[in-house]
Parts: C-alpha cells; structure tokens; sequence
C-alpha cells in the first residue's frame, strides 16, 4: 500500500463526497447500485470518491473498464468485497489471487468443460421436476425463496451427486444461514474484524460445523475414487484434476484444504446467481404477458404441450433461442453480479488518470448494461435485442461496445460456471414455463437490494398459475 502522505497529493477526478455516498447508503432510500449509477451519470467515466478511508474510482465506460480488467488483469487483485466472508470461503476461486488462483482454476477447470455441462443438465431437469411437484394452481409462493431453493439442489446434486437429503441438508441449511450472516457483515470488508466481532465468531463456531460434514463427503469420494467407482460430480470431477506436464507441480492433485474451499466457493457462487437470474426473469416475465406467451409459445413448439410435453434436455438448447434471450434481457437490466472491486498493485493510468497503487476500483454491470449512450432503449425489457437475423439467439445481435456487455466478468476471473448457468436458468425456464404463468401478486413491490447480488428487497410474493391446454391438462 503506499504512503498516505502520497496519495493524499494525486490530482484525482471529480466525485461526490465520501460522506454523502456513506449517508444515502445508511439511508437506505436507494439501494447501492442506484446510487452508485447517480454517481456515475453526475460524475463521467471516471468518478473517485473516499468511503471508509479508501480511495475508490468507479468506472463506467466500457473501454476503461476493459482497459482495467482485462488489459491490466495481472495489475491488480480482487477488491474487499468478499474479504469477510474469507472464514467461509477460505482460498477458493473467488478469493484466491495470483499463481495459486491460475493452479487453482486450471484443476477446476475439467470439471466445466461441455461434456460435463451436459451431464449436469440431466440433473439440473430431475431437481427442477422434483421441485415442480411442490407448486399448485392458485399458491402463492416467494419465488426467490423457491428459486434460491432449487438451485441450492441443483448445486448440490451436481457438486456432492446427493439430492440434500440428511447430511446434505443439514449442510444446506447451514450455509444458507451462514451466507446470509456473511452477507450483513460484508460490508466491514475485514476478516479480522469479523473474526473479533461476537457475531462473526459464533458463525465461525458454525463454520466449523460445516467443515465436519465436507470433510466426511470429500472424504466418501476420495473412497469412491480410489475403489474405481464412476461417480459423475464436479467434486469428483475435482479429486481426479492432475497438474498437467507444463506445470511445475506436474502430477499433483488438490489437497482436501484446496478441495473444501472450492465446494464451499462452488456451492456460494454457484446458486445465489443462478437463483436471482431466475426470480428476475419470472418477475419480468408476469409484468410483460406478451414476452411470456411467446416462450410459452416457444416451448409448446419444441417440448409439447398438455399430456404429451415432455421436460428438455441440453439438446434442447440450440432450438430455444428465445428462452436464451430472455434470459440475457433479464440478467442485462438485472445482473446478479452487479458490481465488480479491484485492488491496484500499481500504480495506472486509468481514463487519463493517474490512478495510485492501492486505490479500489469498480466496474458496475448494472451501470453499463443500463447506458442509454451504449443500448437502444437502455431501460426497457426488449428480449428481441438478442437475436440476429436468422432468428437464433445471438449474443453480438445489441451491436454494443466491448465491455458493456459484462453480466460474467473478464479475462482469467470471468465466471467459471458461466456456461453451467446458461443451461440451468434455460433449462429451469423451459421445464416450468410451459405450464406455469407466475404473476406477482398486485401491490407488491419490488426494489432492489443491492447486496453481494442483487436481489429483490421484499422478495416476490407471486401467484401460480397452471396453463390450460386444449385438452384440459
Ligand atoms: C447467472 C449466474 C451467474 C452470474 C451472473 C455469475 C457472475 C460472475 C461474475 C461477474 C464473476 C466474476 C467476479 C469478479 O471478477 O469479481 C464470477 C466469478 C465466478 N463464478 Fe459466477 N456467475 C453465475 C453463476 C455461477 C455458477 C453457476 C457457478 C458455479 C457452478 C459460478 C462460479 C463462479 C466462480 C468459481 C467464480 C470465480 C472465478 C475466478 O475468479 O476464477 N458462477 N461469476
């Protein structure tokens, strides 16, 4: 970190002040992600402030935050956003930084390639229809409660090969308090002071509970493994992961600390996302009938309808290019990521800025998605935007700048389950739309809450309704 003295004399750009940005957060009249857009919009491409004794630039033109994330990727370490939940996550892929992150992901990554996706989206459609049976015409439900509840099994299934039953959901439980818990104390950005903070010791008192239970499944998988038995989990997936030749730890493995880390970095990343996707969509969804029927639609011609529909499958996939594309509108005005940190290692020049070593800078995809000067009706749900003219969904078709399309990150810290959320939040929508039509229930209202994701202040209170087919099914 440099001197203070030093960072103290830099000619910085314009922002607000520190202390306002600090009151309207407190406030609570807007949620951080509306007011950092302000900032943005009042401020220009570069705007710095200081909040909590750091100095933060945050960014908001598309090549800027390409120029900083991708170009200058190896200048800078992720911000301290995530810092918190440290004791849960441990050095996972999230958190870890530099060659332990590049070994790291290069082991993990076997475990996300296509044909493993494919695999998994067997058991993302079984979750999904296993989950059905709970809904009934007429109830009411919070779908992000239920939406959070299907992918923590799809998670599960697909990471662990359990259905989170027993143990399993002991374990779910448990992190979803524990996530929530790590939620609130974000924002002090610290472990240490989470580590001296009554609350945060009694979670870390549960995250030792938690680690019993990984350790005795890593623990039934390395068993399997070792006796030859094909499970087909991402953990396993994990276990078997040899350094390749060009690596200088060649032939070794994740120890059981590597793999723990990794499940308790999967299970987090990998369904709160997905899950706020999802609620978003369903939202958007019953406030635009017309973008429903067409999926409706959509899905009837492909999967069938009353009696003969049947679920789909990844095959399914290339022939579903409007649930892709409503998918890619919700997660463009929506996306679950919405804001992005990073830490410089040295000093850049950032928009014309000399920007010093140790400032935090920040990326919003919320910010750029929303641009009325990067995106035709910047504000309005316009899924027809994602497909070219030969009618399939295709992610170039908005025509935006590089970098103003950024629901997954970049470069070597753009999401590693990308492609996984792709076929879930498809394949959940294609499985249920065709015979759900979930509407809000009126008078709800729905804000955002600006968080680690961004997720729906007061949940979706929505009502379930069944499609009626022809042939009364
Ligand atoms: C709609 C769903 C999802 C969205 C919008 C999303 C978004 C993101 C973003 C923006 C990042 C980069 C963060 C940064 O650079 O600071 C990221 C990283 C990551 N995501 Fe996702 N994600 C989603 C689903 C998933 C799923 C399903 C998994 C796993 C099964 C997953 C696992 C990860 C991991 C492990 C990282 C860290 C990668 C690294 O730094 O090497 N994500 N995600």
């Amino acid at each position: 970190m440099p001197e203070p003295s030093r960072l103290d004399h830099v000619r910085r750009p314009e922002g607000p002040s520190g202390l306002r940005v600090t009151l309207e957060m407190l406030r609570g009249r807007q949620s951080p992600n509306e007011i950092f857009e302000a900032v943005a919009r009042a401020h220009g491409p570069v705007a710095h402030y200081v909040l909590a004794g750091e100095h933060v630039y945050l960014l908001s033109d598309p090549d800027v935050v390409v120029d900083v994330f991708l170009t200058h990727a190896r200048d800078v370490m992720k911000g301290r956003g995530l810092q918190a939940a440290r004791p849960l996550l441990g050095n996972g892929l999230l958190t870890s930084e530099g060659e332990f992150h590049v070994r790291q992901r290069r082991l993990a990554q076997p475990a996300f390639h296509r044909g493993r996706i494919e695999s998994y989206a067997a058991q993302m459609v079984t979750e999904t229809r296993r989950h059905e049976t709970r809904w009934a015409d007429g109830a009411e439900v919070d779908m992000v409660e239920e939406m959070t509840s299907l992918t923590l099994a799809i998670v599960g299934r697909t990471l662990f090969g359990t259905d989170l039953t027993g143990d399993a959901r002991t374990f779910a439980d448990t992190l979803a308090e524990l996530l929530s818990g790590f939620g609130q104390l974000s924002a002090l950005g610290s472990e240490r002071l989470v580590r001296t903070l009554p609350k945060g010791r009694r979670l870390l008192s549960r995250v030792e509970d938690l680690d019993v239970v990984v350790q005795r499944i890593i623990d039934e998988h390395r068993a399997d493994v070792a006796a030859g038995a094909g499970r087909d989990d991402l953990l396993t997936w994990m276990i078997r992961a040899r350094d390749d030749e060009s690596a200088a730890e060649f032939g070794t493995s994740m120890t059981d600390e590597q793999l723990r880390d990794e499940v308790m970095t999967l299970v987090l990343a990998g369904h709160e996302t997905t899950a706020m996707a999802l609620s978003w969509a369903w939202w958007l969804l019953s406030a635009n009938p017309a973008v429903a029927d067409r999926l409706h639609e959509e899905l009837v011609g492909v999967l069938g309808a009353g009696s003969s529909r049947r679920p789909p499958a990844y095959a399914d996939l290339p022939a579903l290019p409007w649930t892709h594309a409503v998918v890619a509108e919700t997660i463009r005005l929506y996306p679950p990521a919405w804001i992005m940190g990073r830490r410089l290692l040295t000093d850049l020049r950032i928009g014309g800025w000399d920007v010093p070593s140790g400032s935090i800078v920040l990326g919003s995809p919320w910010i750029l998605h929303r641009d009325p000067g990067l995106w035709d009706r910047a504000s309005s749900f316009v899924p027809e935007r994602w497909l070219g003219p030969d009618g399939r969904y295709d992610e170039s078709a908005p025509g935006v700048a590089r970098g103003a399309w950024i629901p997954f990150g970049f470069g070597n810290r753009r999401c590693i389950g990308e492609q996984f959320a792709w076929t879930e939040a498809v394949l959940v929508l294609a499985a249920l739309a065709g015979r759900w039509r979930p509407a809000l229930v009126p008078g709800s209202v729905v804000e955002t809450q600006a968080a680690v994701t961004l997720r729906p202040k007061h949940g979706l209170p929505m009502t379930l309704h069944e499609r009626r087919t022809a042939d009364g099914t």
